[in-house]
């Protein structure tokens, strides 16, 4: 009897991979609350509430060099400042709102067995991604140095989820003996009043082989934050879905016809709200 092909999508629990839930949460995810801001989101809400403000000639004047620097942290702060202040508007707090650690990791397959070690992780960009809106800046394609995860977190839980999701792509390319994953750990933050989200890029692609888009730890307080997969028209909804602690999503990504975005998250009462996850990026190697 033949076997119906699995869909592209996989929703899954790390219950699935004999991973305990509340085990696997209660191990990681205070840590969440103690990972380094993401300084690059920051820095490009400034860049576009900037873009949007200043004249014609001030921007002429500035160039893409300036805004390309601005991104990766090279202008001092006190340029920054006047910069923001010459706008003689009402200027945003442009408190961070996310919370990230990254961590690479080169999996082998070797005697039927997927060997995993860890790399050193610098210059993180994601020069294939795609965004829907073609004339939204991209600002993945730069490349970013995030922290490196804590070797805490490193546990067996995460090699389990590795060794896993390894085997799934194995089911589908059989002929991949090696495999490079980017592991990100992300808590969105998200303040009373406020609305914020991990994927400030919109509907889009993250130009990779294979991705978990996330696998959620904790969702504390708030609501939203739904998981939606689009077909290759980038408006026809397959799948949707709001993800529970210990709950991922694994689909194929670059050149493949899906697209994907979170929706923002807002705090259910008058306390901040968190989101915690784990995504994935996972790259074929021969
Ligand atoms: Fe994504």
């Amino acid at each position: 009897m033949k076997t119906a092909p699995r869909s592209p999508v996989y929703c899954f629990s790390v219950r699935d991979f004999d991973i305990d839930v509340e085990h696997f949460v209660a191990h990681i995810s205070d840590a969440f609350y103690d990972l380094p801001w993401d300084e690059y989101l920051v820095r490009q809400q400034k860049i576009e509430f900037l873009k949007q403000r200043l004249s014609g000639n001030q921007l002429n004047g500035l160039g893409d060099e300036f805004w390309s620097r601005f991104y990766q942290g090279d202008i001092d702060e006190m340029s920054e400042t006047l910069l923001l202040s010459s706008l003689h508007t009402g200027c945003p707090s442009f408190l961070p709102t996310r919370r990230r650690a990254i961590s690479l990791f080169e999996l082998t397959l070797s005697d039927r067995r997927w060997q995993v070690e860890r790399r050193s992780c610098s210059g993180f960009g994601q020069c294939n991604a795609l965004v829907d809106d073609a004339r939204r800046q991209d600002y993945r394609v730069s490349p970013r140095n995030f922290a490196e995860l804590d070797d805490s977190l490193v546990n067996d839980d995460l090699i389990t989820l590795l060794r896993s999701v390894a085997s799934r792509v194995h089911e589908a390319r059989p002929d991949v003996p090696r495999l490079e994953i980017a592991v990100h750990h992300t808590q969105i933050v998200v303040r009373p009043g406020e609305s914020a989200t991990n994927a400030p890029e919109g509907i889009h692609q993250d130009g990779m082989d294979y991705i978990v888009s996330a696998l959620v730890v904790e969702r504390n307080n708030i609501q939203g934050g739904t998981s939606i997969v689009y077909a290759s028209d980038k408006r026809t909804r397959l799948f949707e879905t709001t993800l529970q602690s210990g709950q991922g999503l694994f689909q194929p990504d670059r050149g493949s016809d899906l697209w994907h975005t979170v929706t923002p998250i807002q705090p259910v009462n008058e306390a901040p709200g968190y989101r915690s996850s784990i995504g994935f990026d996972i790259t074929l190697k021969q």
